[in-house]
């Protein structure tokens, strides 16, 4: 099952692919975590990604494609992955296609979580994730069941930099401009599916699962 969860910022990709961790048992690979991974410990590739994050730009092509490779040829990719926020352009869609082809690997199907515009700022303002085991909350969509605290293990939540009102904007523009050419690219390809992510988190997940299942 080697699956892409695409999806406009704040759609709940990160949230789907935890699910779907669980249901499948394969890798979940998610650029946006790697690069935050990757700041927290200081690395050069912590320090070229920070600013366009902030900034809610794309980290450059060439950063973000050679992470994703490296981190495809490892074994566990083998039986599966999700990714998650890769590829976010043509450039980095036409590297993945080289990328798999190199490694002898197929994409399964490509999962697209839509969700209006309307509704993305306030879910991306709203969201809290644990500092320690990285679960996603939201304060009013799904709020831990103690505030400001992990139900999974008890940590502390935060909110990440780029989660206020006037970068998403940004996110939501480059999403626009650079990623949403995608649906096109996969529709060509005929692997893409869509899925209605207005939905609650439960009922997400039960059709993209049926999707992968179906
Ligand atoms: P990244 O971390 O990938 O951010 P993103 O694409 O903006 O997506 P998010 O992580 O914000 O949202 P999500 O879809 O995962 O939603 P979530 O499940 O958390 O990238 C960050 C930055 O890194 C980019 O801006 C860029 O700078 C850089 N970057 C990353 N990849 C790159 C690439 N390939 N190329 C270049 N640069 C790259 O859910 C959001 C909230 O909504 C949560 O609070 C959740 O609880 C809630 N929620 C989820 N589902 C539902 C639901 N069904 N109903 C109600 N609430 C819900
Ligand atoms: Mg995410
Ligand atoms: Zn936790």
């Amino acid at each position: 099952m080697h699956i892409l969860l695409m999806g406009p910022p704040g759609a709940g990709k990160g949230t789907q692919a935890a699910e779907l961790v669980k249901k499948f048992d394969i890798p979940h690979i998610s650029t946006g975590d790697m690069f935050r991974a990757a700041i927290k410990e200081g690395t050069d590739l912590g320090k070229k990604a920070k600013s366009f994050m902030d900034d809610g730009k794309l980290v450059p092509d060439e950063v973000t494609i050679g992470i994703v490779r490296e981190r495809l040829a490892k074994d566990d990719c083998k039986k599966g992955f999700i990714l998650d926020g890769f590829p976010r352009t043509v450039d980095q869609a036409d590297a993945l296609q080289q990328i798999l082809k190199d490694l002898g690997l197929s994409l399964t199907r490509v999962l697209n979580i839509n969700v209006p515009a309307e509704d993305l700022i306030e879910r991306a303002v709203g969201r809290r994730i644990c500092k320690k085991c990285g679960a996603t909350y939201h304060t009013k969509f799904n709020p831990p069941k103690i505030e400001g605290i992990c139900d999974v293990c008890g940590s502390e939540l935060f909110q990440r930099a780029d989660d206020n009102a006037d970068t998403m904007k940004n996110r939501l523009s480059v999403y626009e401009a650079s990623t949403k050419p995608l649906i096109d690219y996969y529709k060509k390809l005929d692997l893409y599916t869509e899925v209605d992510g207005r939905q609650a988190i439960d009922k997400v997940t039960a059709d993209l699962i049926q999707v992968l299942q179906g």
